[in-house]
């Protein structure tokens, strides 16, 4: 079967060997699946050099399980969050921690603007309740990546727990957990690890989780009690996705092999560079400014004149064999294409003679 390439922020398209994987079953209390999960929490850890200062603890499920996880375990009735705001990713986990009945303040910017540190120094300053900040590094609503080492000094600075979510650049983009002061770090298998979907994580301090007994309002969401039974036996407490499991460390092994997190960047940057310069050519205009766009997903926006509906244009790409992405913003008419995933510029080059073909013939598409 000849496979779409996947141009979207994950589920990606994987390698084979991930793929393959998965054939096999395993049994989640057999000593196999335990050494598993354990090779499996020490690679995580050492993507982002947490091995010394941080703990990992997997869940079952997608991205907003593992940030609905982290909040619930971390924020007491009587803490504070403040979040950072210049997406729909950073609204959601402002709509996660309502939900649970924390107090919550929203720091906006605009969609197309980054996170300053010192607005967040400030306001830091002013409300001295405010226990924790969350902030998301890359913004896939457009691609925008935060300041991160700014923001995590402003927030260390004022003596506050950063949690971040790091979903759509873990793995690629640089974390390091030997100098950012960071409490959290929220990721899952399916963006830049190249894994299938089905496995979130984080990376905790322990003396966090070790502080969290019992603070969780949720029994399956609970870190403090997952990390517990991963310490004690190996175990998941319950019923473990075993082959994205097995996928997830054979992802991990092919990054390795890659070079790690900055050769998987070289990557990603070379498609991005690659995808923006051929859709200028073509007529579209990047939505971001393009030294606050990160290489993971690129926005673009609807020309004026295009003769086609967002559909119709996904229909002719997809038939073409490449699936990109619909905008998700609020103020523009825009779509996105993916630059992550098992796919290189040579694939790119093949979207943009897709997208050239279709610009050619629309009343075709
Ligand atoms: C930055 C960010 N946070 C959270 C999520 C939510 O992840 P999921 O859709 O896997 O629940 C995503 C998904 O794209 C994301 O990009």
């Amino acid at each position: 079967m000849t496979q779409q390439i996947l141009l979207t922020p994950g589920p990606l398209t994987t390698r084979i060997e991930t793929r393959q994987a998965m054939l096999r079953d395993w049994g989640s209390r057999d000593p196999a699946f335990i050494a598993l999960t354990a090779e499996l929490r020490t690679r995580l850890l050492a993507v982002a050099e947490g091995g010394p200062t941080h703990a990992c603890v997997p869940l079952q499920g997608s991205g907003t399980f593992i940030v609905e996880a982290v909040l619930a375990t971390l924020l007491r009735p009587a803490d504070k969050l403040l979040v950072l705001v210049n997406g729909a990713y950073g609204e959601r986990i402002a709509a996660i921690a309502r939900r649970m009945g924390r107090a919550v303040e929203i720091l906006r910017w605009p969609e197309d603007r980054p996170v300053e540190a010192a607005r967040v120094a400030a306001a830091l300053r002013a409300d001295p309740g405010v226990t924790h900040v969350a902030l998301v590094h890359c913004e896939t609503t457009t691609g925008l990546l935060n300041p991160l080492a700014g923001i995590a000094a402003a927030v260390a600075d004022a003596g506050r727990h950063l949690l971040l979510d790091a979903m759509s650049s873990f793995g690629a983009i640089d974390i390091d957990l030997r100098t950012l002061p960071l409490t959290a770090v929220m990721a899952s298998s399916n963006k830049c690890l190249e894994g299938v979907p089905g496995i979130g994580f984080a990376l905790i301090e322990p003396a966090a989780l070790a502080a969290a007994e019992g603070v969780s309002p949720s029994l399956s969401l609970d870190l403090h009690a997952q990390w517990r039974g991963l310490e004690k036996d190996g175990q998941w407490r319950f019923t473990p996705p075993v082959q994205v499991v097995a996928a997830l460390v054979e992802a991990l092994r092919l990054l390795d092999a890659e070079g790690g997190p900055p050769a998987r960047l070289a990557r990603y940057d070379g498609n991005c560079r690659t995808l923006v310069a051929g859709m200028r050519r073509l007529g579209f205009e990047l939505y971001l400014e393009e030294a606050l766009q990160a290489p993971i997903i690129a926005t673009f926006r609807m020309p004026r004149d295009f003769p086609l509906g967002f559909a119709a244009f996904y229909d002719a790409l997809a038939a073409r064999g490449f699936l990109i992405y619909p905008g998700k913003l609020t103020q523009a008419e825009t779509f996105r294409i993916g630059c992550i995933g098992a796919i290189d510029r040579q694939d790119i080059q093949r979207l943009l003679a897709a997208v050239e073909a279709t610009l050619a013939a629309p009343e075709g598409a």
